[in-house]
């Protein structure tokens, strides 16, 4: 059982998806969860549900965020977006859009919880990257390159904060059904001119060595343990949540 008494955990995009299920399960080891999230309504709703608390903010807007001090012992950087477009068709702002949320963000609100872990001599980042932080998939370049960047940016903070008892590692999930998924499937029937069924069995689970789409729930039992005392040496290392994927 990972104890997380007296442990402030900050999940952002923890209203739905991933953020939901490790917030829930962050909350059940006994942190105290802040639920960021654009939005207001659902993160009300989980931190509720969880007796956490909620934080409505945009993550987009990283140069409000600049410079803001976090008094947490836990961060988990996992609010994120998918847009889908060949390069030649991709509007700029989209791009910037997905860049700015999914590798600026996580890097300007590491750097605001990493003096106050490196104060307390304990730590834990946890970067939700992907699949997609390892292999790339056309039509998704802003997605790819963000996954690609939050790695070298999980790297870099690896090394700075392991000697101040700090830790940061990546998790890279495959598919996993929830409702930025959902979403995907509709636009990539699209894209690619196949029926929805074909999506899921070509593209969801098409690189997959086992035939079932992973649950909300084991990557909060993957983060979970990645923020226990037991993961303590842990650091700087992607973990593959992929069904095989990542090992083609
Ligand atoms: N679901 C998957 O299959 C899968 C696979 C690999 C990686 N991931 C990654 O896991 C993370 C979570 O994905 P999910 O599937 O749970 O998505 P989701 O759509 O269910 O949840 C994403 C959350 O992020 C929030 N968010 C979006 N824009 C925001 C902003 N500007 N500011 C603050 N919050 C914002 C949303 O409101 C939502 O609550 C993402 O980084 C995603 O890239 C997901």
């Amino acid at each position: 059982m990972v104890d997380l008494n007296k442990k402030r955990a900050l999940v952002t995009g923890g209203a739905s998806g991933l953020g939901k299920a490790m917030s829930e399960a962050f909350a059940a080891a006994g942190a105290h969860v802040i639920v960021a999230d654009v939005n207001a309504e659902s993160a009300e709703a989980v931190a509720s549900d969880i007796g956490g608390e909620a934080w409505t903010v945009n993550l987009a807007d990283t140069s409000a965020l600049d410079g803001v001090d976090l008094d947490v012992d836990i961060l988990v950087n996992n609010a994120g977006i998918q847009r889908i477009h060949p390069i030649t068709e991709f509007p700029l702002e989209e791009w910037r859009l997905i860049n700015t949320l999914m590798l600026e963000a996580p890097f300007v609100l590491t750097k605001a919880a990493l003096p106050a872990m490196y104060a307390k001599g304990w730590g834990r980042v946890i970067n939700l990257s992907s699949i997609h932080g390892l292999r790339a998939s056309a039509n998704k370049s802003a997605y790819v390159a963000a996954k690609h960047g939050l790695m070298g940016l999980t790297k870099t903070t690896a090394l700075e904060a392991g000697p101040h008892g700090v830790t940061c590692n990546a998790i890279n999930p495959g598919y996993v059904m929830t409702p930025m998924v959902k979403g995907q499937i509709a636009d990539q029937a699209k894209t690619n001119g196949i029926t929805e069924d074909e999506v899921l069995e070509q593209v969801f689970l098409g690189h997959s060595a086992v035939p079932k789409l992973a649950e909300p729930g084991d990557i909060a039992a993957l983060a979970l343990f990645l923020a226990s005392d037991a993961a303590a040496v842990i650091n700087g290392s992607a973990h593959s949540v992929d069904g095989g994927w990542s090992a083609a």
